[in-house]
């Protein structure tokens, strides 16, 4: 009996000891040896000792646990490795973490002294290794010692990159030296706090490559580099910390950000479907990313040839070198600044931030005391807001020579950089846009900033709040953006009008034969003009209270949005009470009478239809981000996506909604501009309307273009629900394939059309606010990331608010349930 009780006692103290080894918990005085490990209680990580292939060395480290390839995140003795196996590592008692050689007992290395009285040591799943006082929850969130605060080369998503002002530690990467070596290489990324905060990559001793300061939403030379549905990122600067930090949305998702031995930093995630890290994310290296390239006040444009050239206003310090591409002397002001009270600021726009290693900030300041200040020191040479972020806040200001600028195409800051006087002059004659006196114009500049701002809000304000305030006389809307858009548009403006003789002819009197369709702005012709060009014109309703002056301003606006996937318009026609709008001709049909068709269905294979997809994606950002009057489409449906004859998708009468603005709907006031089946619950009930409304008919549009069904006229016989509830049910049953059209099954490809229907049910969400907008949507697209599940879409059921149907069907004129407002389809 008694040798029994012994040999159950045995067995309770061996399994205990391998479980300590499998826990999360390191004690004190437990030794870890080469073939033990602690793992973080979801096992996503594992420390212990580990061995880099192609290396005898050993180290200890942390990596991920549960995936195929070994991938070490963390290294304790990067410098000092163990040349064999027998090593061991111990929390002593006053909690410091040893790491000894177990042959002749020498320390290897060690974590920071520290005083504990009863120390653990625990490794939490987000792969931080921390110690704290055991018993002592508050402790965790502030330990005696961790990981985190010793980067090696990968930053993990919640590590502080930055500078602890109060410790002095200052948190950066340095690469490995090889992909078998973890000592330290020869690039190191940090937070440069010398002046505005920055990001570097120092090369050895040496800055090599800028990420420049944060302007609040990204870092202003990794533009590329923005926060999606992936992860959203972190900017601390205050007086105790300064730090970046990047949390993910969907915490099962594996993602790194590494600095590379080559001396790149790369985000990976990782797929699990494939095995493999795949890159997720990068700068974009070019040349004109390497540091100061083209010397003081030289601008770098890597689409030009050469790409170095000097800012406006500023010339070559020594053209002969200049000539022989030697940029590093720069350039100097044309004429020199001698801080006279006439010098002001010219703008530049769409820059990479220069250096701010000798710049000074104030992060309340405004951009109109900004220009002051930097005014009134005669060392200050440029300023701009520091923070971009919402209409813009603080200052940012550079003295001395201005460093590593360069161009981007989209997603710039802009500076205003310190000319003198009669250089400004100079510049501003010779550009087109301007008569009036510099001077006076100069000082306005950033107060017309500020006021436009502030219109701008106003007018979102009035968007947003129109229905509520139908029943006043007139929406401010139209009119602020006209004059703001006036004051800077109408120069540069080509637009041709066309006669209405010349229509008439084109279109045989607007002849029966020549119409194409019918919408609730009015029917569209074919015509064909006297040089043989194909258009489409639009003759608007005459209901339109709008006077021929705003109407031409509003499409002139308009036709200024130029995209490949977005029908072009040519030019208007306004002669007598007549409005009318020229677009071109598209040869093929709308969409609607491809995917909604049974025999022409099989034209369009699934890699066209995903292309489409994706055009349409491209076509709705431009509306909603990159051109500069951000257009909400509100009727985005499948007819009013053309196609071309390579099937190249063009979304049509975009801008309508605005074009037709405040009078149109004042007259029309339960008028909900929109198609049945399409339009977002928030936006067919309460005429809230906003960029994710859009999004929630394209998530229509992309559910309709995968299974060839109109969701409104979708009838599952089981379920009784339109297509979107019935895609959800499928997709909570993990059974969304069953939802493509039988015309796909031989060219679909499975990944792509999961993805495809995920998106579409991720932008039906009931909740705007859950929506992501198309930078994200078109993210998503295009890569392999996880996705966050969707939740609940919202329905918008016809029945359960009549009104809203019914007014909208006053512009209506097709039969069925489509109550279109427009059309333009070939017919
Ligand atoms: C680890 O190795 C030691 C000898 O080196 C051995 O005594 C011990 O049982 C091993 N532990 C495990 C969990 O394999
Ligand atoms: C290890 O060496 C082999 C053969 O030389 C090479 O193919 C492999 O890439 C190396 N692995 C690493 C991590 O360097
Ligand atoms: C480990 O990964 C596999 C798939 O690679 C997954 O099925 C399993 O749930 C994971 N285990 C843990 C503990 O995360
Ligand atoms: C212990 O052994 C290592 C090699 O294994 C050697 O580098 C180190 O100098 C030795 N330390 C002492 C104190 O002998
Ligand atoms: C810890 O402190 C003691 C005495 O203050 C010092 O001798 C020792 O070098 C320190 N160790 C480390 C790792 O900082
Ligand atoms: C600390 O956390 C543990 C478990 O998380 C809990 O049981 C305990 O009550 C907590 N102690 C204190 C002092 O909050
Ligand atoms: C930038 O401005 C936004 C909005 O004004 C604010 O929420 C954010 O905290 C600011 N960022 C920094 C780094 O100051
Ligand atoms: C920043 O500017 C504001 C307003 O001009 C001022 O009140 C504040 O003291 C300034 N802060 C610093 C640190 O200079
Ligand atoms: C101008 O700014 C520099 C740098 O901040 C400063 O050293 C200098 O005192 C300032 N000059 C004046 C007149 O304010
Ligand atoms: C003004 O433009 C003309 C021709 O475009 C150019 O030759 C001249 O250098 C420009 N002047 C300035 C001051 O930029
Ligand atoms: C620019 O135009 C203003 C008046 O429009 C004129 O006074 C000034 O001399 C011009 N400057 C140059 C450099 O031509």
């Amino acid at each position: 009996m008694s040798k029994i009780i012994l040999i159950f006692g045995f067995l309770v103290i061996y399994a205990s000891i391998t479980r300590t080894h499998a826990a999360d918990t390191l004690t004190a005085n437990q030794i870890i040896r080469s073939n033990e490990t602690i793992v973080s209680p979801l096992q996503t990580f594992e420390l212990g000792f580990f061995n880099p292939a192609n290396s005898t060395n050993h180290y200890v480290g942390i990596w991920y646990k549960n995936i195929s390839t070994k991938t070490v995140v963390w290294v304790a003795n990067r410098n000092t490795p163990l040349t064999h196996t027998s090593g061991e590592l111990i929390l002593t008692r006053q909690g410091v973490l040893l790491l000894r050689d177990a042959i002749n007992g020498s320390l290897v290395w060690s974590s920071s002294n520290s005083s504990a009285r009863n120390p653990i040591g625990r490794l939490l799943d987000t792969g931080n290794f921390i110690i704290h006082e055991e018993g002592d929850n508050t402790s965790q969130e502030d330990p005696i010692w961790q990981s985190f605060d010793f980067l090696t080369d990968t930053l993990l998503p919640g590590m502080k990159h930055g500078k602890n002002l109060v410790t002095g530690n200052d948190r950066h990467l340095v690469s490995w030296k090889s992909a078998s070596d973890p000592a330290s290489g020869e690039f190191s990324d940090w937070i440069d706090t010398r002046g505005y905060p920055q990001l570097i990559i120092r090369q050895g001793g040496e800055l090599m490559f800028r990420g420049g300061p944060w302007n609040g939403l990204w870092f202003t030379g990794t533009p590329n580099l923005k926060e999606n549905g992936f992860f959203n990122f972190n900017f601390v600067l205050n007086k105790k910390e300064i730090y970046f930090q990047y949390n993910l949305v969907d915490p099962s998702a594996l993602i790194r950000l590494v600095l590379q031995p080559s001396g790149r930093s790369e985000g990976l995630i990782w797929i699990n479907s494939k095995q493999q890290w795949s890159l997720y994310t990068a700068p974009q290296i070019d040349r004109c990313d390497q540091y100061a390239v083209c010397g003081p006040f030289g601008l770098c444009n890597i689409n030009n040839s050469p790409f170095c050239s000097c800012l406006p206003g500023f010339e070559p310090t020594s053209p002969s070198q200049w000539k022989n591409t030697d940029w590093s002397q720069g350039c100097r002001h044309k004429i020199p600044l001698d801080c006279n009270s006439g010098e002001g600021f010219k703008k530049y726009s769409n820059l990479k931030l220069p250096d701010t290693q000798e710049s000074w900030y104030n992060q309340t300041m405004t951009l109109v005391e900004c220009e002051k200040m930097c005014k009134s020191n005669c060392s200050c040479t440029a300023y701009t807001n520091s923070n971009i972020s919402g209409t813009g806040s603080g200052c940012l200001l550079w003295f001395g020579a201005l460093l590593d600028i360069r161009t981007f195409a989209e997603n710039g800051d802009t500076l205003y950089i310190r000319l003198s006087a009669s250089e400004l002059d100079s510049i501003e004659n010779n550009s087109s846009s301007s008569s009036s006196a510099g001077r006076r114009v100069r000082v306005i500049v950033p107060v017309a900033f500020v006021v436009t701002v502030i219109l701008i809000s106003i007018c979102l304000f009035y968007r947003f709040h129109r229905k509520k305030q139908r029943k006043r006389q007139g929406t401010p809307e139209n009119e602020l953006g006209r004059d703001l858009e006036n004051k800077s548009g109408d120069e540069d403006l080509e637009l041709p009008l066309f006669g209405l003789s010349t229509l008439l002819k084109a279109t045989n009197n607007f002849s029966i034969n020549n119409k194409l369709g019918e919408g609730g702005f009015g029917p569209v012709y074919k015509g064909v003009l006297e040089n043989e060009q194909v258009i489409a014109v639009k003759r608007l309703a005459k209901t339109s209270t709008q006077g021929p002056h705003e109407f031409k301003n509003e499409v002139i606006l308009i036709s200024k949005l130029q995209h490949r996937n977005l029908v072009k318009l040519l030019g208007c026609c306004i002669e007598r009470d007549e409005k009318m709008l020229v677009y071109e001709y598209l040869s093929n049909k709308g969409l609607d009478s491809f995917i909604f068709d049974n025999t022409r269905s099989e034209l369009l294979d699934w890699s066209a239809r995903y292309s489409i997809i994706n055009g349409i994606a491209r076509g709705l950002l431009y509306l909603h981000q990159d051109s500069r009057l951000r257009i909400i489409h509100r009727d985005l449906k499948v007819s009013n996506i053309l196609l071309d004859t390579d099937m190249n998708p063009k979304i049509s009468d975009f801008g309508m909604a605005r074009m037709f603005g405040g009078n149109q709907i004042e007259a029309n006031t339960n008028r909900v501009v929109g198609t049945y089946g399409y339009m977002a619950p928030e936006y067919a009930g309460e005429g809230i309307f906003s960029i994710k409304s859009d999004v929630y008919s394209f998530g229509v549009l992309v559910l309709e273009i995968v299974c060839g069904k109109k969701n409104i006229s979708f009838v599952n016989k089981e379920h009784n629900n339109n297509l979107i509830g019935h895609a959800w049910g499928l997709y909570n049953e993990d059974k969304s394939l069953q939802l493509v059209d039988k015309c796909l099954v031989e060219s679909m490809n499975v990944s792509q059309i999961q993805r495809s229907i995920h998106v579409g049910l991720l932008c039906v969400q009931r909740y705007p606010e859950d929506r992501p907008n198309m930078t994200s949507v078109i993210m998503m697209l295009g890569s392999e990331a996880p996705l966050p599940a969707p939740k609940e879409p919202g329905f918008y059921i016809g029945q359960t608010k009549k009104d809203a149907m019914e007014s909208s069907s006053s512009y209506g004129t097709s039969s069925n349930n489509e109550l279109t407002i427009t059309m333009l389809n070939g017919r």
